[in-house]
């Protein structure tokens, strides 16, 4: 069975809707095909402030909302990143793997560092991508499921495991982005040129499966709309109408032109009412299941150990032979 990995960050109190139909969907669809293994990174999410607390809420929440939304242990393996101390140790390689003109170029990390000014920008959010290769790399995945904003981050870890490879023999498996063509960019519905993202300016655009349906069916039906009264898809001249389009087929099984054809000539109102309503019952079991898989912490518990166990056996055996490969002098005993 060719292996997956993917991984998402305990940053905030909700998961949106671009983490689900960009990356967590497929990882639900995965499961059943190939040798999966999901974590929660935490400790990428320490490249701005964390507050303790909220750290570990927000790990807890991460995983009961994977469960929820169709993620099973008896199927796949979730862990939580900071377990395996094997991909801070691989990172260390990745690092002095990579030029820093190339980690330079990454534009998540121009974006955010441009933002946040040099004095506010950690060198974690730079090396970001380097522990991100080394999350892939040493499970040995072979694809990775992602949005399309980490494009950029799967092709500099192909260029690393590469590199590795070719100046130390064959030693890491050269991984695939597996990125959907619809869903891998669900925008802001406020500001339907940006993305949907965690850290927006304002929550208004910013669909939270964990909020209340009333909530999340306001916001759908205030999302901004484009000139005109038709409901057809044009990214360019209509990027909110098409962006609601897209989340509208992604959650049903209606297809573009099925849409096109459904609300040909009944206006912008009754669309956005449609896709309200579809959000809302799409989401509304798996926000209850979320709350209360949240109310047995101990079981929650006992997946992430069981996760922990099973991704640590991987995660020693690459690490021992990127170690071997490189020449590291094996400690007396373990060789
Ligand atoms: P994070 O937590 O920022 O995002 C998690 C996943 O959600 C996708 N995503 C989106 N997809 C579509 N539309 C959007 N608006 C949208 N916003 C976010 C992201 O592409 C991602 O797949 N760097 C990773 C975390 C990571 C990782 C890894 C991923 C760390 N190590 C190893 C894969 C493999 C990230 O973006 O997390």
């Amino acid at each position: 069975m060719k292996r997956v990995l993917s991984g998402i960050q305990p940053t905030a109190d909700s998961f949106h809707l671009g983490n689900y139909l960009g990356a967590i969907k497929q990882w639900v669809a995965l499961q059943d095909t190939h040798d999966a293994f999901y974590c929660v990174v935490d400790l990428h999410s320490l490249t701005v402030d964390v507050d303790p607390k909220l750290m570990t809420e927000r790990t807890l929440k991460s995983v009961a909302q994977l469960i929820a939304l169709g993620l099973d242990p008896n199927r796949c393996t979730i862990f939580v990143q900071s377990h395996i101390h094997q991909h801070n140790q691989l990172a260390w390689i990745m690092e002095c793997l990579a030029g820093f003109g190339e980690a330079s170029r990454m534009t998540q990390f121009k974006d955010k560092s441009q933002k946040a000014g040099s004095d506010r920008t950690t060198v974690g959010l730079f090396t970001y991508p380097l522990l991100q290769a080394a999350d892939i790399m040493l499970y040995q995945a072979n694809l990775v499921p992602v949005g399309e904003d980490q494009r950029q981050h799967i092709e500099l870890t192909r260029d690393l495991g590469q590199r590795f490879n070719s100046r130390y023999g064959d030693t890491l498996v050269v991984p695939e982005p597996y990125i959907m063509k619809a869903g891998a960019k669900i925008n802001d519905l406020q500001d339907p040129t940006a993305k949907m993202s965690k850290s927006a300016a304002s929550q208004s655009g910013v669909i939270d499966i964990l909020d209340e349906p009333s909530i999340n069916i306001k916001k759908i039906k205030s999302a901004v709309t484009d000139t005109g009264r038709e409901v057809t898809f044009d990214e360019a001249e209509k990027p909110g109408i098409s962006n609601l389009i897209t989340i509208l087929s992604s959650l049903t099984s209606k297809s573009q032109s099925e849409i096109e054809k459904e609300f040909s000539g009944k206006g912008y109102g009754d669309f956005k009412g449609e896709v309200a309503q579809a959000v809302a019952d799409y989401f509304s079991p798996i926000r209850n299941r979320s709350l209360e898989l949240l109310t047995s912490k101990s079981e929650l518990a006992e997946i992430i150990k069981a996760g922990a166990k099973k991704a640590e056996v991987v995660a020693e055996a690459t690490l021992a032979k990127v170690y071997k490969n490189l020449g590291l002098l094996p400690r007396k005993g373990s060789e």
